[in-house]
């Protein structure tokens, strides 16, 4: 596997023999912990996948993210960690609550209650030019959730996208409905590198893009 650019605050670090990614903060979903070290699951976190797997993210460490789909903050709390102001846009109010205890230690975090189709319910608290989107929300119509979304991002911004095929269409070939998400992001974003995610996520496709 490649070596990955890892932002500031994302390291490979042990834990019980086995080198995993990592950053600093308090555990949130039973992860490994070392010191002030949490191991970050690529099973469990597509963006963590997406580093595994070698992807140029363009995340540097103290971006300010918007992340859409945040669940119960597994993978959002890792960005936290590294990020700077991170506003995480879940529309389930129970995964919501456990997002909450998440983000009570990290004071970069700002869980939202909102749906993600309807950008304007959160746009007066998500500052402008955001560094980067981040998007798993797995449920039908991800291309449009991120057309949505692109007037948050900055110009030199990147949309880190995390396609579920079987979201749109379980019946489907998922290269056909990829194909098919990658024809619709095409109005507004430049697609800079598109990866599948096995062997951590089966039938997921990555993506990352700017903004046209
Ligand atoms: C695959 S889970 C996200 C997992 C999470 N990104 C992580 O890695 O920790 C997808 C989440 O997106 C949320 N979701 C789906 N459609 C949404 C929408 N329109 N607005 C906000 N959240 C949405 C679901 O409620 C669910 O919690």
């Amino acid at each position: 596997m490649s070596e990955p650019t890892l932002p500031e605050g994302v390291e490979r670090r042990t834990f019980d023999g086995s080198d995993r990614l990592a950053t600093r903060g308090e555990a949130v979903y039973g992860e490994p912990t070392d010191g002030e070290w949490r191991a970050w699951n690529p099973d469990r976190s597509k963006l963590g996948a997406m580093f595994e797997l070698g992807m140029e993210t363009g995340l540097r460490g103290d971006e300010t993210v918007l992340y859409l789909g945040a669940a119960s903050g597994t993978t959002v709390s890792h960005v936290a960690d590294f990020a700077g102001p991170t506003y995480a846009v879940e529309f389930a109010a129970r995964p919501a609550r456990d997002l909450l205890d998440a983000a009570a230690s990290r004071p970069r975090l700002f869980p939202l209650l909102a749906d993600a189709r309807k950008p304007a319910t959160y746009a007066h608290v998500v500052e402008a030019d955001v560094d980067a989107i981040v998007q798993d929300v797995a449920t039908r119509g991800q291309a449009r959730v991120a057309l949505e979304n692109r007037r948050f991002l900055a110009d030199d911004g990147r949309l880190l996208l995390a396609v579920k095929a079987r979201s749109e269409d379980v019946t489907r070939d998922p290269e056909d409905v990829f194909t098919d998400v990658e024809t619709e992001l095409d109005e507004g974003y430049e697609i800079l590198e598109r990866r599948r995610l096995e062997p951590y996520h089966a039938d997921h496709l990555a993506v990352v893009a700017r903004s046209r």
